[in-house]
């Protein structure tokens, strides 16, 4: 055959390809779309895949709700009740928007008691908050958009956010929240390069990595400088029911949303940590403009949420068991963080830093000098034990000296051995 050569230095039929390329075809990627080749697997799945390949480890990496706290018992009633009706529309496709009764409890009760006033108009039911997260991503992030994130952030907001080509920009924090003249140099910076941010991402209550509760009036200046440079907060707020003795006021985990008075905040709510996870049932408050299109991103991702699934947790609502177990679910989160604190004091107080978390499930720690995230990571699965390394909550490369443990889904005794599991990780060379 005669060639005419492409771009073959080597001459042949076929255009040159890299070994790059070239592998990237074998292996049929070249078909992705743009978007898809770059999708970016979660750090915290990967550790949790790299754990169960290990017998007798002790993970410190999932941030589960303790199974032992699920309510059987009320569930086995309210499903099989819900079975014996054999009412169609249980078992049926519903509403994209969400069961009705649902939203209405939502509204009446458990949105009204945070301070949060919504219309059946402004609420959408979504799969989980994660896909909240991606459905408010749809509606608002054009490709190369900048969305502002914590730093550090949940590592899920960040997939579902990059899955969307934003680019995350991130913030620092300080004990009171995310710093607000950071932000304001933040968006300054944008404007001179022409960008403007769409969203803030914002997790103010026990936030995932940090723990960290965000202080009223910080929460109160962020919507004032949302208002100012007329962005949108994404307020993300799984942990606000799951606080500890000290944090006694309602006041303190006041959302955001609740003094949204000009519509500028989305709000995303969640059963997975007051209930179970297995649901998958969560909320968006919206403005209804934005809840609008939402649903229509809902109605091409999954049609509707379980429809089953939604029936049993306003059951649960309905028989007054989520609101019941809240106070034992606060004491049982609070024990394990205790009992994790004290660990980690008397094996590893003279090396490592925390911050007291007021609520939520994770403890954010400052590794000893010297040793960073992943050199720690291998060393620690030497010992059996796993936990995120702190570099995959920050969108800038950085956060190398913090890793997040988390004590929520394991035993006092797990939380005990595994501490000390980490203290071997932390003195071997
Ligand atoms: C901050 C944050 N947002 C969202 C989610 C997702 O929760 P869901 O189970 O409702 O999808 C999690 C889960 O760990 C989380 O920590």
């Amino acid at each position: 055959m005669t060639h005419s050569g492409g771009n073959n230095p080597r001459g042949g039929d076929k255009p040159f390809l890299s070994a790059e390329a070239r592998s990237a075809k074998a292996e049929g990627l070249s078909r992705l779309s743009k978007a898809a080749r770059q999708f970016q697997e979660s750090a915290i799945r990967r550790t949790g895949i790299l754990g169960a390949a290990i017998p007798g480890l002790i993970s410190f990496a999932a941030g589960y709700p303790a199974p032992e706290m699920f309510p059987w018992d009320d569930l086995q009633a309210i499903t099989s009740d819900l079975l014996a009706k054999h009412d169609g529309n249980t078992l049926q496709y519903g509403a994209t928007r969400g069961y009705r009764p649902l939203i209405e409890h939502l509204i009446a009760h458990g949105l009204k008691d945070r301070g949060v006033t919504a219309r059946f108009e402004d609420i959408v039911i979504t799969t989980g908050s994660q896909q909240g997260l991606d459905l408010a991503g749809r509606v608002l992030i054009d490709p190369g958009d900048a969305v502002i994130v914590e730093l550090p952030t949940y590592s899920g907001a960040i997939a579902a956010f990059h899955n969307l080509q934003a680019e995350l920009v991130g913030v620092p924090q300080d004990a009171e929240g995310i710093e607000l003249e950071s932000l304001e140099r933040v968006l300054t910076g944008l404007k001179a390069k022409g960008q403007r941010a769409k969203f803030i991402y914002v997790t103010p209550n026990f936030q995932n990595p940090a723990g960290l509760l965000m202080s009223a009036p910080r929460r109160r200046a962020l919507l004032d400088a949302a208002r100012r440079h007329d962005l949108v907060i994404l307020e993300d707020d799984p942990y606000g029911s799951i606080y500890f003795e000290d944090t006694t006021s309602v006041e303190d985990t006041r959302p955001i949303k609740a003094d949204d008075t000009d519509g500028r905040v989305v709000y995303l709510g969640s059963f997975s940590k007051v209930l179970v996870p297995g649901f998958r049932v969560a909320w968006m408050v919206a403005p209804s403009a934005i809840a609008q299109k939402v649903e229509l991103a809902k109605q091409a991702a999954d049609l509707c949420s379980g429809v089953f699934d939604q029936r049993v947790v306003h059951g649960t609502l309905d028989r007054g068991v989520v609101q019941g177990i809240a106070p034992t679910l606060r004491a049982h989160y609070q024990h394990k963080r205790t009992v994790m604190e004290q660990a980690l004091q008397a094996k590893l107080g003279d090396r490592i830093k925390w911050t007291t978390p007021r609520g939520g499930f994770f403890l954010w720690i400052e590794l000893p000098p010297g040793i960073d995230d992943l050199a720690l990571f291998d060393r620690a699965l030497k010992e059996k034990v796993s936990f995120v390394i702190g570099s995959a909550f920050y969108v800038n490369g950085a956060g190398h000296e913090f890793a997040r443990l988390s004590f929520s889904g394991i035993t006092p005794e797990q939380i005990v051995e595994g501490v000390e599991r980490l203290a071997r990780a932390c003195m071997a060379d």
